[in-house]
């Protein structure tokens, strides 16, 4: 049964305060935010867009190390940087703040402090990795080691950044220090958990049961959390950066980032409407169950906004939970995974300097091409096509031409409408459910499919004048004209509306052109919203074609970088410790023929291979099915580690081996073969 909601919260995930934003932040999650606060505003619905830097997570530690300064200095610096990107943007928050805010630290505290009253934690003690030269224990992200599933080297304590587990650092093979290479070994030390296995039967039915509609990637990943069993979560940690635990005898302990960072939602919410009395108190936003809360985020924080705060909302009791996760899955830039350290990204602030008064193209591009279901690319090349066959050569270009020609015909003043033809009926009826199109789109968070009806609002009209021609028919027929242009302008006005939640800073322009006051939703699908005999302003051109030059600069300035980072050293990993023969000796490297190889249902980046060792025939499970298919690696001869100890993946599948494969700094990776053919289970020496 569909509810009604009185009002919506809108959060978007808190960007960590360690770096500038880029293109895969703004399609991933802000842009889709963005677009959704701004329609349900257009329609006048009590809105409130949450936003703010998560400034405690590990990763500002370890920059701070990094650059020599306080983790501090370096929040202070990003937080002013991001936060001028979304505005640049027109990412339209009611409140953007931040983690280290005092409001949020009594917040976040009292909050803790509550659960731990009401004896909703459990203390645990446990055995943790500890660097005994630097004196800390190491947080999962300070922690480095191979991944256990697809075997990447760089794989950090609670997550693996390749093929996207989620680790725990006991997981990990040969765990060091991530910031030093120093060896860990593991002191005890006691830690406040939340018991997650407590929550899972209601999380079960709370997701699995009443929460059908979510996403398919996001009701599918807590699907396989929910059906691995979850287990209890330490939610403090042994750190000096973050907020203290407000609980005697917990020095040196902090709260854990991830049980601040979405109470930090909840504090920029009481901030702002403590500013602001006239919005309500914080606590109608959060608690009344006439409330609705969506989160928008990216898909590596799917589980801790499904099943990790809710269970923290529902421990405390008094809160609403969200109502959807709309969450997206990543861009990928020129064929590359996206990343901050091989500076492999287009920043926002950087863009607009290349790109000034352009944020709209790259709106759009990003929502044409939005990662809803699955992972894209952003690349120049498509960024040029759609700003040129698409915002320029259909929406601008039919706006441009309803108005150059009233201003030519008519002094800039909209002519009165004639009897109307079968066509002119025709386009208008194509008009007439397009607000109850795109309200379904966008209502189920279908930003990129809602695009492109508002862009087939502009081809509808594109083809309406280019069919009429008015150029030609104010020859022969010149009160026909003014109907057309009369139409033309109505549609004109259609788009300004349609565009907005997507393209603000042209809609608004076009406002200005059409002199249109009064703007609403609601007025969507309306053939009269520009009354004849009303003056229009000056028009000048929506959009404007970018040249090859401009792209080829984008794409120069990305070759740099990959010729940067192959400088610096990214080509290759740094070459680890020398070893003795001995140890050499004990991997036992064979070639295998692949007799049958196949996808894993389910495990997207798996391979299941058959593989003839030569004394049997056994199976091994590998990462790279992104690149290669099955049917491509059967008959080949591949290298494989034959007495590595079997492991076990969550859907009982085991591997009976690694097979060799070779990776590029960009994540490609290619399997290694030999040169002619040997028997299988010759041994390689
Ligand atoms: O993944 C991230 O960038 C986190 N800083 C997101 C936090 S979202 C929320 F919980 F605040
Ligand atoms: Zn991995």
């Amino acid at each position: 049964m569909e509810k009604k909601f009185k009002r919506t919260l809108v959060t978007s995930a808190l960007p960590y305060a360690n770096g500038p934003v880029h293109i895969g932040h703004l399609a991933g999650v802000y842009v889709p935010a963005d677009i959704y606060v701004r329609y349900l505003r257009l329609k006048g619905e009590d809105v409130l867009f949450i936003g703010g830097s998560d400034e405690h997570g590990v990763p500002v530690t370890i920059r701070a190390k990094k650059e020599g300064c306080t983790p501090q200095d370096v929040v202070d610096r990003y937080h002013k940087l991001i936060k001028q990107s979304f505005e640049d943007f027109g990412i339209s928050f009611d409140v953007y703040s931040r983690t280290t805010s005092a409001i949020h630290h009594k917040l976040a505290s009292d909050f803790f402090r509550k659960l731990y009253d009401d004896g909703k934690f459990v203390e645990i003690e446990s055995e943790q990795y500890y660097d005994e030269e630097t004196h800390e224990f190491l947080t999962d992200r300070n922690i480095k080691g191979e991944c256990p599933h697809c075997h990447n080297a760089d794989a950090y304590g609670d997550q693996c950044e390749k093929c996207g587990s989620t680790l725990s650092p006991d997981e990990l093979i040969n765990p060091v220090n991530a910031i030093n290479g120093n060896p860990l070994v593991k002191h005890k030390t006691s830690h406040w958990y939340l018991p997650l296995d407590q929550y899972q039967q209601w999380l079960e039915q709370w997701i699995l049961e009443d929460h059908k509609e979510w996403r398919p990637n996001v009701y599918g990943q807590c699907k396989s959390w929910l059906d691995a069993g979850l287990k209890p979560r330490a939610v403090t940690r042994d750190l000096d950066w973050g907020i203290p635990v407000p609980v005697e005898g917990a020095e040196g302990k902090v709260l854990y980032v991830w049980f601040d960072a979405p109470i930090g939602y909840i504090s920029n919410t009481k901030e702002l409407c403590d500013q602001h009395p006239e919005l309500g108190s914080w606590e109608t936003w959060w608690k009344d169950p006439e409330s609705r809360l969506i989160h928008f985020i990216g898909k590596d924080n799917i589980v801790f906004h499904c099943i990790v705060f809710p269970s923290m909302l529902k421990a405390h009791g008094d809160y609403n939970l969200p109502d959807n996760v709309p969450a997206n899955e990543f861009l990928n830039l020129e064929n590359g995974k996206i990343s901050t350290s091989r500076n492999w990204a287009v920043w926002l602030n950087e863009y607009l300097v290349d790109m000034p008064g352009k944020q709209d193209v790259l709106r759009y591009v990003l929502t044409a091409n939005a990662p809803e279901t699955k992972d894209n690319d952003f690349t120049w090349k498509d960024y040029q096509a759609r700003n040129n066959n698409e915002l320029v050569a259909v929406y601008g270009n039919f706006v441009n031409r309803a108005l150059q020609l009233t201003q030519k015909y008519y002094g800039g003043i909209v002519p009165e409408c004639g009897e109307l033809t079968d066509t002119d009926k025709a386009t208008l009826a194509e008009f007439k459910d397009v607000k109850e199109r795109l309200e379904a789109l966008l209502d189920s968070f279908k930003f990129r499919e809602a695009l492109k009806e508002a862009m087939n609002l502009a081809r509808i009209g594109n083809k309406y004048i280019a069919d009429e021609e008015p150029w030609k028919v104010v020859k022969t027929d010149p009160e026909r004209v003014k109907t057309v242009i009369y139409i033309s302008l109505q549609l004109t006005a259609n788009l300004a509306i349609a565009f907005e939640p997507f393209l603000p800073f042209s809609s608004q322009r076009l406002r200005e052109m059409i002199c249109m006051e009064t703007f609403a939703w609601n007025e969507l699908g309306s053939t009269e919203l520009l009354p004849a005999g009303k003056q229009l302003a000056k028009p000048s051109l929506l959009f404007e074609k970018i040249e090859d030059d401009v792209i080829q600069a984008q794409i120069d300035k990305l070759e740099a970088t990959k010729k940067a980072n192959e400088e610096a050293g990214y080509t290759a990993a740094p070459v680890k410790e020398n070893i003795s023969y001995d140890d050499f000796s004990k991997l036992d490297i064979r070639v295998g023929t692949v007799l049958e190889c196949e996808r894993v249902p389910k495990m997207k980046k798996l391979l299941q291979f058959r593989i003839d060792d030569g004394l049997q025939k056994r199976t091994i499970v590998s990462g790279i099915a992104q690149f290669y298919e099955p049917e491509q690696l059967v008959g080949k001869q591949v290298l494989f580690i034959a007495n590595l100890a079997p492991r076990q993946f969550k859907n009982g599948l085991v591997s009976e081996g690694m097979i060799l494969s070779a990776e590029d700094w960009d994540g490609n990776i290619s399997v290694t073969t030999i040169d002619r053919e040997v028997k299988p289970g010759s041994c390689i020496s």
